[in-house]
């Protein structure tokens, strides 16, 4: 596994979930890349304790205008592959530092986020993502780990083509887990290897959530439980201090690394 993607309906936590993995992924890869590939949100360097954000990647490429004036070329031309990364020049080394933040051996790059009224869809970044995952080269131990926008609309962008793993995170309530399942199942038909995380479950809530799954062929990686002091520190937008969430979530790790 280099690529994993986290997915699912909005606020399950999978922006939470991204900052534990790669930190756990973080002591055992040598680099650990992550990509923030939510266009909505703004606030994942604030998890990783950064002061600001990365520039986003998009104007590393001209911004979103050029990008969409690309595509729109390509597309007047008739052009069957759209290319806006050029393959072979995606590599850590080539992105220019202000459009990372480095804590040690994690990189948190941001593909690109909606600012202003009337600016447009989102689809040059679903375009740039869907490149970039695809094209970007990894050498051994290397990981990249992916914070997607909430919903499933970037399968329809093809975001994951470039991704091995998708971890579907779900809460326990019907409207979560019929999401989760949905891109469980898109991951699955796009040849994906896919699991079903649930979080932030109290214990008496597990059989049941178990039997929301029974007989519909999906690999469920475990259960994370609720935390009031996620919550709580998350008001100051900071991380919890409470140790054992990170353990939870390191087996969760355990499970998918190196498969
Ligand atoms: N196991 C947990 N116990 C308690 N709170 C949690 C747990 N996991 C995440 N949270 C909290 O849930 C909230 C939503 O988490 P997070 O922002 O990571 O979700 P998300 O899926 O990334 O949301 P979005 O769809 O808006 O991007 C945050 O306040 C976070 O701290
Ligand atoms: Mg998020």
């Amino acid at each position: 596994m280099n690529k994993i993607a986290i997915v699912g309906k909005g606020g399950v936590g999978k922006s939470f979930i991204t900052y534990a993995l790669s930190k756990f992924f973080a002591q055992k890869a040598n680099k650990v890349l992550v990509v923030d590939c939510d266009e909505s949100n703004k606030s994942l360097f604030r998890l990783f304790g950064f002061a600001h954000s990365p520039k986003d990647f998009m104007d590393f490429l001209g911004g979103k205008k050029a990008v969409q004036q690309k595509l729109i070329k390509k597309f007047k031309d008739k052009e069957a592959k759209i290319n806006i990364l050029e393959k072979g020049l995606v590599t850590l080394e080539s992105i220019p530092t202000e459009f990372i933040q480095q804590d040690g051996n994690i990189f948190l790059i941001s593909i690109g986020k909606i600012s202003h009224p009337m600016e447009g869809c989102a689809c040059p970044m679903g375009v740039v993502s869907r490149e970039f995952l695809e094209k970007i080269e990894l050498k051994k131990d290397e990981l990249v780990i992916v914070d997607t926008e909430a919903g499933v609309e970037h399968f329809g962008r093809g975001i994951e083509q470039g991704i091995d793993v998708v971890l579907a995170i779900a809460e326990p309530y019907l409207d979560s887990i019929e999401v989760a399942k949905r891109a469980y199942f898109l991951a699955k038909d796009m040849g994906k290897r896919a699991y079903l995380l649930f979080n932030k479950v109290t214990s008496n809530l597990k059989e049941r959530l178990e039997k929301t799954l029974e007989q519909q062929d999906i690999e469920l990686l475990g259960f994370i439980d609720f935390y009031p002091e996620v919550y709580a520190s998350a008001l100051d937008g900071k991380i919890p201090e409470n140790k054992s969430v990170f353990s939870e979530i390191e087996k969760i790790g355990e499970k998918i690394y190196g498969i």
